[in-house]
Parts: structure tokens; C-alpha cells; sequence
């Protein structure tokens, strides 16, 4: 069974991050590093709040626990990250692939 799910035509996205919901579950969709792309679990890994953006970073308006935009790493608590999703471009659209890890 192929474990993937169309997000939407490249297009669509004029500038990342861009929030988008997959398989019912919230993400924001982002560039990484090497310029390809990633989603970022929009759930706050402590208790679930909903995670936000601001100026170049995400947010958690629960107990502000704030995350890196690109790789979701979580900056004021140690070892901490946002859940991660694989995301491919194929024939100008988006594809989430693979599991969340
Ligand atoms: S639930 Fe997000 S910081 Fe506590």
C-alpha cells in the first residue's frame, strides 16, 4: 500500500511555511536546508497545543515552547522537536510520503 497523500500543486503555495491539513491532521509545510520540503506536525509535542508562527519561528501559546522553522527542532527546551512528515514535489505537486517520525 503507498503511503501518501497529495497536499496540493506547488503552486498553491506562494510562500512557506504554509499551514495545510493532511490525513485530518495539521501541519505546517516548510523548506528544508537543501531546499526541498518538509512538514512540521502543527501539535505541539509537550501537551498538544496548536503551534503557531511568528517572526521566523514557530510557537506554542500553551507554555511557550518555541521551534525552529525549518527542521522543527525545539529551541528552549533540549531534545524536543515537532513530529516530521517527508513531503516530495512530483510533476509540479506535493505529495506527503512515508510516515510521521
Ligand atoms: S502544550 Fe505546547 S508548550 Fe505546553
Amino acid at each position: 500500500m503507498s503511503n501518501e497523500t497529495f497536499i496540493g500543486p506547488v503552486d498553491a503555495f506562494g510562500s512557506l511555511p504554509a499551514f495545510v491539513e493532511v490525513d485530518g491532521t495539521p501541519y505546517w509545510l516548510v523548506r528544508r536546508e537543501d531546499g526541498g520540503y518538509r512538514l512540521l506536525m502543527a501539535l505541539c509535542p509537550h501537551a498538544g497545543g496548536e503551534v503557531l508562527r511568528t517572526d521566523g519561528m514557530f510557537y506554542c501559546p500553551l507554555h511557550f515552547w518555541t521551534f525552529d522553522e525549518t527542521d522543527g527542532v525545539c529551541l528552549n527546551v533540549r531534545d524536543e522537536r515537532l513530529a516530521r512528515r517527508d513531503a516530495e514535489e512530483r510533476d509540479g505537486s506535493l505529495y506527503a510520503v512515508g510516515p510521521v517520525y
